[in-house]
């Protein structure tokens, strides 16, 4: 059976663990070869541990036990150049680019009237800007493939929909989907698809951590802020009875929409939320 994205060189930020790695190994499963990027280091305003140099070593153990080609780099999204010269760099390595899954993102707590000003702007500049940085250096790559692409924006339900004690995190996301739909529009004479994908809850360490319990569960003590209670709370954001989806599900939606299979599919915003959204 030849892969659903067989010969495509993929371009996935964020990809060092929990979606972006999830990402790269089912693209990779389905016969692309990757170009991995990821800062691999703390932000300061994030108030839970982000991924390392090892975690990124372990995508590209993950993806070349698939017997697919990756390219990986420590990167930030918000430093244009850097990002750059790592996908100039994986191009020139592997060929080509046709898919990019713009996933890198951070994400901390606080009231509108309370948060820091470095909150809001690293927010900003990696979860908005960082998404524009990805499809700005990928945009020339697909097109001198001359075959289309796909590029697919990791935003979040609060994309769609408010979410209180997180005011900086929403308007990043609700900016991710103007800045997709222009995309769409702009691309589109050459074939070049963009669309957005929302996830409810996923079930990745940026969930999994000791500040978001916290936020979910002020009223408990730290003690008995197990993974079980705090499942109760999170299935309330969901209709589907369930705390939080797997990295896969949203993967098999990137991959879906970047396949051929979505060749007919731009500009649009796909929830993989639980019925989150509709509740
Ligand atoms: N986990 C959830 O509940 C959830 C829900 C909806 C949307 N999302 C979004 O999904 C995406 C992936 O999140 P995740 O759940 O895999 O979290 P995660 O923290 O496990 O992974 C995020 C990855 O992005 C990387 N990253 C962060 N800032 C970066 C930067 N400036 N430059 C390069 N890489 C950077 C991190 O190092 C990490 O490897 C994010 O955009 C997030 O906002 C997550």
């Amino acid at each position: 059976m030849p892969g659903r994205v067989a010969g495509k060189v993929a371009l996935v930020t964020g990809a060092a663990r929990g979606q972006g790695r999830s990402h790269a190994i089912r693209l990779a499963e389905e016969g692309a070869d990757i170009i991995a990027v990821d800062i691999a280091a703390q932000v300061g305003s994030v108030p839970y541990p982000m991924a390392t140099p090892d975690d990124l070593d372990q995508t590209v153990k993950e993806v070349e036990a698939l017997d697919r080609r990756i390219v990986a780099a420590q990167a930030d999204v918000r430093d244009y150049g850097a990002l750059k010269a790592a996908l100039d760099d994986g191009v020139a390595q592997l060929g080509g680019l046709d898919i990019v899954a713009a996933n890198a993102g951070i994400c901390s707590f606080g009231r509108a009237e309370e948060l820091s000003e470095q909150n809001w702007q690293d927010m900003i500049d990696i979860n908005l800007t960082g998404v524009w940085h990805a499809a700005k250096a990928a945009i020339p790559h697909i097109r001198a493939g001359g075959h289309g692409g796909s590029i697919v924006l990791t935003s979040s339900t609060a994309g769609l929909m408010p979410f209180e004690n997180m005011a900086h995190y929403t308007a990043a996301k609700h900016g991710v989907v103007g800045l997709m739909r222009t995309l769409a529009l702009e691309l589109a004479p050459d074939f070049i698809r963009v669309n957005s994908v929302h996830p409810t809850s996923v079930s990745t360490d940026m969930i999994h951590n000791k500040a978001t319990y916290e936020l979910f569960a002020p009223d408990l003590p730290e003690a008995g802020r197990t993974k079980e209670v705090l499942g109760e709370r999170f299935q309330a954001l969901n209709a589907l009875p369930v705390p939080w989806v797997e990295a896969r599900d949203i993967s098999n939606a990137v991959l879906f929409l970047a396949s051929d299979e979505a060749r007919y599919i731009t500009g649009v915003t796909l929830p993989v939320d639980a019925g989150s959204v509709a509740k």
